[in-house]
């Protein structure tokens, strides 16, 4: 079965039944300017990965190069673009918004210094994207040939409406590595890891929270400051998940490798390689060839971090629509409620080629009932 978008005809940005996603073709500057009248104070999630002036424009899908190669002004005018579309941005923004920006070291310093000066410093952070992660992933061979070391990272820039009211979620911990697993008592529920559930002796304070005596299956007494209550050990320890070992171990706490863990999100993001974003849009289109998009893990990692369940999502740098699939996927997965507007300039056929094309796939795989609505660039917003 073959699904289009659908038609625009009206819109509010308001609630829905279901989660709508508005694909906008046109400037990216305009079309924000555009949006102020209806979307004032609407986003709570905006993700960009904008132009980052290598340069290079030959054999891209997209023109990265802002400047005549020896030019003084190659940051300025990268600078002047992106200003212009911040500016538009702003009022955009709702109080609780959270900007994430992908970015590599070309133009980290003056992207810091624009967003401290809209933002404030105070709410401007830095996250780096590990991007080459662990050895044995596609990429390495290539990069052995560096001359002095392989550029394995590149940043994600972070600017808060206002960083004091926000709490980010804890996160599932990603993709545990199953050797560190096993299952020396067969249990049931598959294998485990065993992680500390107390201070050492030294460590524990006898005024401090949590300090009590435990017993052992085998009658040894343990008394330390513990990582849980009372209650909540005996209940840990009813539901097997308390490891004694031969009994004379100190107990410690079985975490399974088949139960999501939350932990809480550090600013250095592993464990997704640049590589998934490439084997995902060619898995969609094996004709596909855009450089670099943006793995759609990388984006599902900062959503399920700092975009509230019933979010207003934006990417106005949206290339092949990586945003796009996160958002579509997490709505069904997560049973998120996600609504999100995209927008991009069809810059070499990108928007009709592979957007769109791709968001419609994920639709039908995944039997979303989410609305999928394109509007041209000379719409009214
Ligand atoms: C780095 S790519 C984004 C890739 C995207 N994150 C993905 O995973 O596919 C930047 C995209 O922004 C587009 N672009 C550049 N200038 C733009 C503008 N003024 N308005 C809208 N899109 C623009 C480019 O054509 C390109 O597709």
């Amino acid at each position: 079965m073959k699904v289009s978008p659908e038609k625009f005809e009206s819109f509010m940005p308001g609630k829905q039944e279901n989660p709508v996603h508005y694909i906008i073709k046109g400037d990216n500057a305009s079309i924000l300017r555009k949006m102020h009248f209806r979307w004032e104070k609407s986003f709570d999630f905006v993700y960009i990965d904008p132009p980052y002036n290598t340069g290079k424009t030959q054999n891209r899908k997209y023109n990265d190069r802002f400047w005549d190669y020896y030019s003084r002004e190659k940051h300025e005018k990268w600078l002047v673009f992106m200003r212009e579309r911040f500016d538009a941005l702003m009022p955009l923004l709702s109080d609780r918004a959270v900007v994430f920006v992908s970015i590599d070291d070309r133009e980290l310093p003056h992207l810091i210094l624009l967003l401290r000066e809209l933002f404030g410093e105070w709410n401007t952070e830095v996250m780096i994207w590990h991007k080459i992660p662990g050895e044995g992933h596609a990429g390495q061979g290539k990069m052995k040939r560096a001359k002095r070391f392989r550029i394995d990272h590149e940043y994600i820039v972070v600017a808060y409406k206002n960083k004091d009211i926000l709490r980010f979620n804890k996160i599932r911990s990603p993709n545990p590595v199953r050797k560190h697993y096993g299952n020396p008592d067969n249990d049931p529920r598959g294998p485990w890891i065993s992680a500390e559930i107390c201070k050492s002796a030294k460590k524990s304070n006898p005024g401090g929270k949590n300090y009590y005596t435990i017993i052992t299956p085998q009658g040894r007494k343990i008394t330390r400051q513990w990582h849980v209550s009372r209650a909540e050990f005996e209940r840990l320890d009813q539901e097997g998940r308390i490891w004694w070992g031969n009994g004379r171990i100190i107990p410690r706490l079985k975490k399974f490798l088949n139960e999501p863990r939350l932990i809480t999100p550090s600013s250095v993001i592993g464990n997704i390689s640049q590589t998934e974003g490439v084997q995902m849009l060619k898995s969609i289109d094996a004709r596909a060839d855009f450089k670099h998009p943006k793995p759609v893990r990388l984006i599902k990692y900062l959503l399920e971090m700092a975009a509230p369940d019933d979010a207003w999502i934006l990417d106005f740098f949206a290339g092949t629509g990586s945003t796009g699939q996160a958002v579509l996927e997490m709505n069904v997965t997560e049973g998120k409620q996600f609504r999100s507007v995209l927008i991009s300039n069809d810059e070499d056929g990108t928007l009709h080629q592979l957007l769109l094309p791709r968001l419609m796939q994920v639709k039908e795989k995944h039997k979303s009932e989410d609305k999928i609505v394109f509007i041209d660039e000379n719409s009214e917003l």
